[in-house]
C-alpha cells in the first residue's frame, strides 16, 4: 500500500549500516509497504546513496537532542539524547499509517500484518514490561500529534533521557487501556531477554519475527570473517544470540557490502576479503571528516560513539600514544 510505510532513523554512518541491513531484511521478506529512512546531516554521501537505493524515501532531518545527561547516565548511554530525532517520524503525513523500527533491528519474517494495528502499538520493554520498548511501534503521522509530543518534551522531558521515556510518558495508558496495542514480544525480541529468560527463548524464540540488538554493543561493533563465516571480537561478552548476529552479518556482507563497494569504488584493495575492504573504505570515509568538524560535533554532544569515536577507537589512539 502506497500510503503505509516502515520508517527508520540513522543520524550517522554506523547506524546507517544498521538501517541498510534493516531495509534489505524488509525487502527480502517481500514487504508491500514503502520504506523511509530519516537521516542526519552527519551521514556521508556514499552512505546516503546506498540508503537511497534501498529505501523509497530518504529524508534529511534536524538532529534533536534531549541534552539530558543526568537521565542518560542512568541508562549508561550518553549517546542516546539524539533519539529525540525519532519524533520527526510523526511529520510524515503523506502516509496514513507507519511502523517505526530502530536501525538496530533485523526482520526475520514478513511483518506487514503490523499495519492491522492502531496507534500506539508496541511491545513490552524487557527491563520494565509496564513500559513499551520504542524500538518498534505502530503510529499515525500527524502534525498535531507531533506538536503535542514536542510540547510534552518541553514541559515534562524524558525519564530516560531518550525517546522511550517521552513516548511512554505521552502514551501513558498503553499498559492498561487496550490489549490490542500490545504487540507480541516476537515483533521486538530484545536480544538481552535471551539471557534473562533462556527457557522462554528456547520455547518461543523460533517464532521471532524481529530481533532488536538493544544495548551498547551493536552488530556492527563486531567484525566478521567472511571465509569462516564467523564473528570475531568479544563474542562471549555479546548480549545477543550468536545466531542472530550471524544473520545480521551474512545479510550485511552479501547484500549491503557490494553496494557500499560500488560507492566507495576505486579505493585500493587492501586485503583478500570483500567485507574487510568495505569496512576499511567506510572507516576511511568516516576519518575524512575533518578534525575541526569532529571537534564541533563533540562539543555539540554529537560524538560518534558507535563509529569513529567508539571506545575501541579512542583506546587504540591512547595505546598508540603510549607505545
Ligand atoms: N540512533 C541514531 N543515532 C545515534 C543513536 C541512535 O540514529 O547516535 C537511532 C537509531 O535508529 C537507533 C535508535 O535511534 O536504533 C535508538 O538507539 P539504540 O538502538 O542505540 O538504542 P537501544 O535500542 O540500544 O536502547
Ligand atoms: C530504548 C529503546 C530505544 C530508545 C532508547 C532511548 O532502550 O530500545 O529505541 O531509543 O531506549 O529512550
Ligand atoms: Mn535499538
Amino acid at each position: 500500500m502506497a500510503d503505509q510505510a516502515f520508517v527508520t532513523l540513522a543520524t550517522n554512518d554506523s547506524y546507517g549500516r544498521g538501517a541498510m541491513v534493516l531495509g534489505k531484511s524488509l525487502r527480502h521478506h517481500n514487504t508491500t509497504k514503502k520504506l523511509v529512512a530519516l537521516i542526519g546531516p552527519q551521514m556521508s554521501e556514499p552512505c546516503r546513496s546506498v540508503l537511497k537505493e534501498i529505501f523509497d524515501e530518504v529524508r534529511l532531518v534536524d538532529v534533536l537532542d534531549s541534552g539530558d545527561a543526568a537521565h542518560l547516565a542512568m541508562i549508561k548511554r550518553p549517546d542516546l539524547g539524539v533519539t529525540f530525532t525519532k519524533l520527526h517520524c510523526w511529520t510524515l503525513t503523506h502516509y496514513s499509517k507507519c511502523v517505526f523500527m530502530d536501525a538496530d533491528t533485523l526482520v526475520l519474517a514478513n511483518i506487514d500484518d503490523l499495519f492491522d494495528r492502531e496507534e500506539f502499538s508496541a511491545a513490552p520493554d524487557p527491563g520494565w514490561p509496564d513500559c513499551f520498548n520504542s524500538g518498534v511501534f505502530v503510529f499515525r503521522p500527524s502534525e498535531e500529534t507531533h506538536g503535542k509530543l514536542l510540547q510534552y518534551c518541553t514541559e515534562h522531558g524524558s525519564f530516560d533521557g531518550g525517546d522511550q521515556g517521552v513516548l511512554n510518558g505521552f502514551f501513558s495508558d498503553w499498559a492498561t487501556a487496550d490489549i490490542s496495542k500490545h504487540l507480541p514480544f516476537i515483533y521486538n525480541l530484545s536480544s538481552i531477554a535471551i539471557y534473562t529468560y533462556l527457557p522462554a527463548f528456547k520455547q518461543f524464540g523460533g517464532n521471532a519475527k524481529v530481533v532488536h540488538f538493544l544495548g551498547k554493543t551493536k552488530p556492527w561493533s563486531y567484525s566478521y570473517d567472511s571465509k569462516s563465516k564467523q564473528i570475531t571480537g568479544n563474542v562471549h561478552e555479546a548480549t545477543t544470540h550468536p545466531t542472530f548476529l550471524l544473520d545480521w552479518w551474512s545479510l550485511y556482507s552479501s547484500a549491503v557490502v557490494p553496494m557500499l563497494q560500488e560507492q566507495y569504488g576505486d579505493e585500493p584493495i587492501r586485503s583478500g576479503s570483500v567485507e574487510d575492504e568495505s569496512c576499511t573504505s567506510l572507516e576511511q570515509a568516516e576519518a575524512q571528516l575533518s578534525s575541526e568538524e569532529r571537534k564541533k560535533n563533540w562539543e555539540q554532544g554529537q560524538a560518534d560513539y558507535m563509529g569513529m569515536d567508539s571506545f575501541d577507537n579512542i583506546k587504540k589512539k591512547l595505546d598508540s600514544f603510549l607505545k
